[in-house]
């Protein structure tokens, strides 16, 4: 983990990370360095030579100046105000490119101390490397960047020590969901993914910091009528588990929010068997699982006052002998009748258990959000960096997208028209688990919805395109996992 400072003093790093902008005056580029102040006349002179021109994720390194060496990270167009996601990605991508070195010092032009805290959560972000599965080529590839220091003058203030704590937890985290979304299926199974959660629950202080987890084996999830989760887990030699980790802060009468998360380790689409190529990228089907239980932890270490019930329904979906058949009827938790006209539509199937099972506690809940990388669909509408939000109730779904804005994660709203739902209509069943190909995100959705009573406010998450990177690495989002919906999870349960 890097370590994070705000520092006002000298600077000691032999990195120092600047921000380079675009200008319409001659030349066309100009340093911002924030609190730093800067001799930019020869820098500026040898930048024009090397051809940089300030662009976001344009990061130019040069001998020289005030540090061994000059990072100058791209902020795009020259301005009196840089929104916190230009700082965050500008910081990201600076640290990043500063991958198997010791140490830097990030002055990046910040106003405020949300400015500092943006610049401290991009530096951290993007400080991360994924090599836990490298064997001989291990010592050849580089390490995360170590420790990151925030020059800004707002140093001495008291919350400087509070942003950088709470920037480390959110990188850390954010981390963890990455780190579990890469780690291969031969490495993370149902039983594994709990293991591992059970380590970093300990970790985050357990029974101390207010958490409590339960885990569900494949028997007790037959005998107590889990039939989503069974069903989809039932074809895998690693059987399926339900996770919930309980989170109750030490203040009284507050709010408690249910977060459900899809943890499908691996997606092969069960005897619909998906096409070979691409099939490896569903190894990131328990994206949605991780961020809610990183998101649980997380607001445990921070203590914030509001009660959390987290539910991960963890299944492999494999095709086998034992495999659920297209026309199978399963039954989810609570009764509902399922015909499973598609063994590829399981996430819908394990979330509706765990979304009935998180209705069915003696607490009143405020807010359900469940978070999953549903469908394709979902990545045919709004690409591979936007997520999208579905709702029982506008004003909760409104605050969330006003929310994501903030924490600098894109999430945009989509209906849940009701005229499709007439397309899940089974002729023997409750209802099918398939319904129209055409927006089929929207009609996962509304299969969701059948299980969620009116009265809850509910929020769906469905990220399956901004889940996995398979392209470039971009600001501080790496290549493979990038943990979205983790920030705005906590955020959201900062400002309840
Ligand atoms: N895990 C997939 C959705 C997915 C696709 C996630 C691309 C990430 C990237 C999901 O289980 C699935 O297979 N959905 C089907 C549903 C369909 C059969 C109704 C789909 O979208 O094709
Ligand atoms: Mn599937
Ligand atoms: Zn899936």
């Amino acid at each position: 983990m890097t370590t994070l400072k705000i520092s006002d003093g000298l600077v000691k790093d032999d990195l120092l990370v600047v921000g380079l902008v675009s200008t319409n005056t001659k030349g066309g580029i100009a340093i911002e360095s924030g609190d730093l102040a800067l001799d930019s006349k020869t820098l500026l002179a040898s930048l024009l030579e090397m051809g940089a021109t300030g662009k976001a994720d344009e990061v130019t390194k040069m001998p020289g100046g005030p540090a061994r060496l000059m990072v100058f990270t791209g902020l795009g167009p020259k301005s009196s105000s840089y929104s916190h996601e230009v700082l965050r990605r500008a910081a990201g991508s600076a640290s990043r490119a500063l991958a198997g070195n010791s140490g830097a010092t990030f002055a990046l032009p910040t106003r405020d101390l949300a400015g500092v805290s943006a610049v401290a959560e991009g530096a951290s972000l993007g400080a991360y490397v994924f090599n836990d599965f490298r064997g001989s080529s291990k010592d050849s590839h580089k390490s995360a960047l170590k420790s990151a220091t925030i020059f800004s003058k707002l140093a001495g203030k008291s919350e400087a020590k509070e942003i950088t704590k709470r920037a480390s937890i959110i990188a850390k985290y954010t981390h963890l969901v990455r780190d579990l979304i890469n780690t291969p299926p031969s490495h993370l199974t149902p039983d594994s993914f709990t293991k591992k959660l059970a380590a970093s629950f300990k970790a985050a202080g357990g029974a101390k910091a207010g958490l409590k987890i339960t885990i569900w084996d494949e028997k007790q999830l037959k005998s107590q009528g889990f039939g989503g989760i069974i069903g989809v887990g039932q074809g895998s030699a690693n059987p399926p588990r339900l996770l919930h980790i309980s989170y109750t802060p030490k203040a009284k009468n507050v709010k408690r929010f249910a977060l459900v998360g899809k943890g499908i380790t691996f997606d092969t689409g069960g005897l619909n068997l998906k096409p070979g190529f691409g099939m490896e990228a569903m190894k990131c089907d328990m994206s949605g699982a991780a961020a809610v239980c990183a998101a649980t932890l997380a607001i445990a270490e921070l203590a914030l006052p509001v009660a959390i019930d987290c539910w991960a329904p963890l299944a492999e979906n494999m095709p086998s002998d034992t495999a659920t058949r297209p026309s199978d009827v399963i039954t989810i938790f609570g009764g509902k009748t399922v015909e499973v006209l598609n063994p590829d539509a399981e996430g819908r199937l394990v979330l509706a258990d765990a979304m009935v099972k998180a209705q069915s506690g003696k607490n009143k809940l405020d807010g359900m959000i469940d978070v999953a990388t549903l469908t394709g669909a979902q990545v045919v509408a709004l690409g591979t960096r936007t997520g999208a939000v579905m709702t029982n109730n506008q004003s909760f779904s409104d605050s969330f997208i006003a929310i994501a804005k903030e924490t600098g994660e894109q999430f945009w709203p989509m209906p849940l028209p009701v005229e499709l739902r007439a397309s899940l209509d089974s002729p023997v069943a409750d209802i099918a688990n398939r319904g129209d190909a055409n927006g089929g995100m929207m009609v996962a959705g509304l299969f969701l919805k059948e299980f969620v009573s009116d009265d809850l406010p509910w929020l769906h998450l469905d990220i399956a395109g901004p889940a996995f990177n398979e392209g470039k690495p971009h600001g501080y989002t790496p290549v493979g996992g990038t943990g979205v919906s983790m920030r705005s999870l906590v955020r959201l349960v900062e400002q309840a």
